[in-house]
């Protein structure tokens, strides 16, 4: 067989076994590839015609055209079946990617919603608006304050003096201009007074920070409500029966409480008021630390030096405040054994408070 005759042959060969290719072939990635094996610049056509060059000029020029036709008639092949393919492939869709409009749809995960089913609260918010609305229904004004405070309304406005040692009770963390995170909310005492017309009621629900070790019941963030009544002849008595009606509401049950003394330099007098243990009922357990009380509210009649800074006369207003530790109450009343459970981001934490 001269070479010529060869090269018809061998061609003749590939035609057929791309034929059948393209025809077997059941998805385009295949076609693609045999478009590249066959046709490709290192394809099985070109390898066939490196023989050209031992062939003359007039059966080059036949062989070349049959290359060509070759070349056209497998080109048109796949064509077709690129497009027979996409045919099924759009009408397979029918089959596999219906949707059944009947069935109920999953529920949506919960930060989805706005609105009355939005994400769940936070349980320091919701002891937080609990004590509002308590509050608020007694005549209260709810307010706000800065996290950022100046030394002079943390401390000083508060009869801290300046090497007070209470100070290094509430060590905390200072900008480089000297303002700092305010360690309580008791700076918005001073503020309401200089804002609001005396006599009036304010609660004060907040973040406040300190410098602590971590620990099961330690946090450098926690949250605090002050409260603070600015009126004539405020005595300790209108404080206890605050803080009594308060606790009651917030635990929906009577509680004992006791005052101790307790030594804050922005009141005089200063207490600690303690409520009996609502888990051991008083009897002692690891909770109150076998006690039979927790210490919960510290609180006073608010120190003449305060009144003045807030722009009032100690002799015509006496006020009553007191600083409610939120988280400390929220963990009491559900129960939460460990304070960093709180700043968590964990959803299975939040999720048992719905
Ligand atoms: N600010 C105090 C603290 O964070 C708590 C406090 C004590 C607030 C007595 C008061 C108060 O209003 O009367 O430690």
């Amino acid at each position: 067989m001269s070479t010529a005759q060869n090269l018809k042959s061998e061609l003749q060969i590939l035609q057929g076994t791309l034929g059948s290719q393209v025809q077997k072939s059941s998805t385009l990635e295949q076609l693609d590839d045999i478009r590249h094996n066959a046709l490709g610049k290192k394809g099985q056509l070109t390898q066939i015609l490196k023989g050209l060059g031992n062939v003359s000029p007039d059966e080059r020029k036949e062989i070349g055209a049959l290359a060509n036709s070759l070349k056209d008639e497998i080109l048109a092949l796949i064509d077709k079946r690129e497009k027979e393919l996409g045919e099924q492939y759009y009408a397979s869709l029918t089959e596999t990617e219906w949707i059944d409009t009947t069935i109920p749809p999953a529920p949506f995960p919960r930060s989805f919603y706005a609105g009355e089913r939005a994400g769940h609260l936070h349980p320091v918010t919701l002891v937080q608006r609990r004590l509002e609305q308590i509050f608020t229904s007694m005549g209260f004004s709810v307010l706000d304050g800065p996290e950022v405070e100046s030394d002079f309304y943390n401390f000083e406005a508060l009869n801290f003096t300046e090497d007070h040692p209470a100070r290094e009770m509430q060590d905390t963390f200072y900008t480089e201009n000297g303002n700092l995170l305010r360690t309580h909310t008791s700076p918005v005492q001073v503020r309401a007074m200089q804002k609001l017309e005396a006599p009036f009621r304010v609660v004060v629900p907040g973040r406040v920070f300190r410098y602590e070790e971590l620990d099961a019941s330690h946090e450098h963030t926690f949250n605090q409500m002050e409260g603070m009544v600015i009126d004539r002849n405020v005595s300790v008595s209108h404080l206890l029966h605050l803080m009594q009606t308060l606790l009651a509401e917030i635990f929906e049950r009577h509680v004992e409480v006791r005052l101790r003394p307790g030594y804050f330099p922005f009141v005089e007098p200063g207490f600690e008021l303690d409520m009996q243990c609502l888990i051991c009922g008083g009897d002692g357990c690891p909770v109150c630390k076998k006690t039979g009380w927790v210490e919960v509210l510290p609180c006073g009649l608010v120190h003449p030096n305060v009144i003045r800074a807030g722009g009032l006369d100690p002799a015509e207003f006496q006020g009553a405040a007191f600083g409610l530790g939120l988280t400390r109450l929220a963990m009491l009343k559900y129960g939460i054994e460990d304070i960093r459970h709180l700043q968590n981001a964990k959803v299975e934490f939040i999720e048992q408070f719905n």
